[in-house]
């Protein structure tokens, strides 16, 4: 051992990727097979086609990006892998695929939880950049297709400790902007379509309100910790979406689009702008800045809460341009800094599995051969 290397591999969901990544901040190679157009045609990710898409690829994407690295497996310190959350069969492909490469080479195998992940693609960045440590507690907020989930993270020695304080109670945010984007015509995944066409309208034009989540604030919950909650409802605004579509009788014109866009091979951001009217943009616009507005309510009521000396933000939604620029606007007024993955790594990708990998690596916490996935699995 001893030269830093970890070989990561995930395949919680729709991409099938592999990267190797040295003392958990240098990516040297960083590969994804994403199944999204295969999904776009059902609207939405098939378990049983994720599966069988991960078993045909994921050969091929390890052996990727171990040529990209120049790596062989000899060289490498260990094999770290997606141990869950995430659909049980996707996450099977992986930690099988896994176990066995890291029993056949000889090198220990670490499990990662993906969200922790999405955390690390963000600090192996600011480490990558050598920029001053980051201080301690950090606020990180995970929005994805998945999940939306609030922690507040420290580093103890070399190992990293997280406490929730905050999570969705229904639908994740980017399962919001997905569902949207459907119910208005558009393309799957919705959050690009959304991000794209939200500048074109105007954010003021539709209300949506988000109420106060009754959690175990109500419930007597007796220390700071579980009196201050910061849990999100994204279901709500969706179904609010659908009334206003209703109300508004714009039924047929959404047929219209989808129809329409579904003529185009590939249909772009300008082809979908071409097919929507100023009230549908207006809407579009209201949409994206309700959500990201509750994100950062939620996130920067947290950090205040907790005391966090930093925020940061990772997952599929980190990609939004408007969250990006508000909350780098609402740290820079309250002195806070805020961090983002490169796009690259904002999406599911294995190089944040790597990195996640590391301290557990110097912490020697390695998976044992009964190690199996853990769809359901806490951070
Ligand atoms: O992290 P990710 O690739 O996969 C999951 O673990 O879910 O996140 C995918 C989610 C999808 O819901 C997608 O619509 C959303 O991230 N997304 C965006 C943007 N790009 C992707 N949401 C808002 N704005 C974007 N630019
Ligand atoms: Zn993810």
């Amino acid at each position: 051992g001893g030269t830093g290397l970890i070989l990561g591999i995930e395949s919680s969901c729709d991409e099938t990727a592999a990267a190797v990544v040295r003392r958990g901040g240098e990516a040297l190679s960083n590969v994804v097979a994403s199944q999204m157009e295969l999904h776009a045609n059902y609207g939405g990710v098939v378990p049983e086609l994720a599966s069988r898409e991960h078993l045909r690829n994921i050969v091929v994407i390890v052996r990727e990006a171990m040529a990209r690295a120049g790596v062989s497996f000899a060289e490498l310190d260990a094999v770290a892998v997606t141990e869950g959350p995430g659909l049980a069969g996707a996450l099977l492909v992986g930690i099988t695929y896994a176990k066995a490469l890291a029993y056949g080479v000889g090198k220990p195998l670490i499990g990662v939880n993906h969200l922790e992940g999405h955390i690390h693609a963000v600090l192996m960045e600011a480490r990558a950049r050598a920029e001053e440590a980051m201080e301690m507690p950090l606020l990180a907020l995970v929005v994805s297709g998945g999940h939306t989930h609030l922690y507040l993270a420290k580093q103890v020695d070399a190992s990293w400790r997280y406490q929730n304080v905050g999570k969705t109670v229904d639908d994740a945010a980017g399962e919001a902007f997905d569902k949207v984007a459907k119910l208005l015509g558009l393309g799957y995944p919705g959050g690009p379509w959304i991000d794209g066409l939200a500048g074109l309208g105007n954010p003021k034009a539709v209300e949506f309100k988000f109420g106060q989540i009754k959690t175990r604030a109500e419930k007597g919950g007796r220390s700071f910790e579980e009196l201050a909650r910061f849990d999100f409802s994204f279901s709500g605004i969706k179904t609010a979406v659908l009334r206003y579509v209703e109300t508004q009788g714009m039924r047929e014109a959404i047929s219209v689009r989808r129809e329409a866009l579904a003529g185009v091979a590939k249909p772009t951001v300008a082809d979908a702008a071409g097919l929507c009217d100023g009230r549908t943009l207006d809407l579009i616009a209201s949409f994206q800045g309700a959500v990201v507005g509750n994100l950062l309510r939620q996130a920067f009521g947290a950090a205040e809460a907790f005391g966090a000396r930093g925020i940061v933000v990772s997952g599929g939604v980190a990609a939004n341009g408007e969250l990006r620029r508000r909350f780098l606007a609402e740290g820079e007024r309250r002195g806070l800094p805020v961090a983002f993955p490169s796009l690259a790594l904002s999406t599911d990708n294995a190089a944040m599995i790597a990195a996640a990998a590391w301290p557990r690596f110097l912490a020697v916490e390695f998976a044992d051969e009964g190690m199996g996935a853990l769809p359901q699995m806490r951070l």
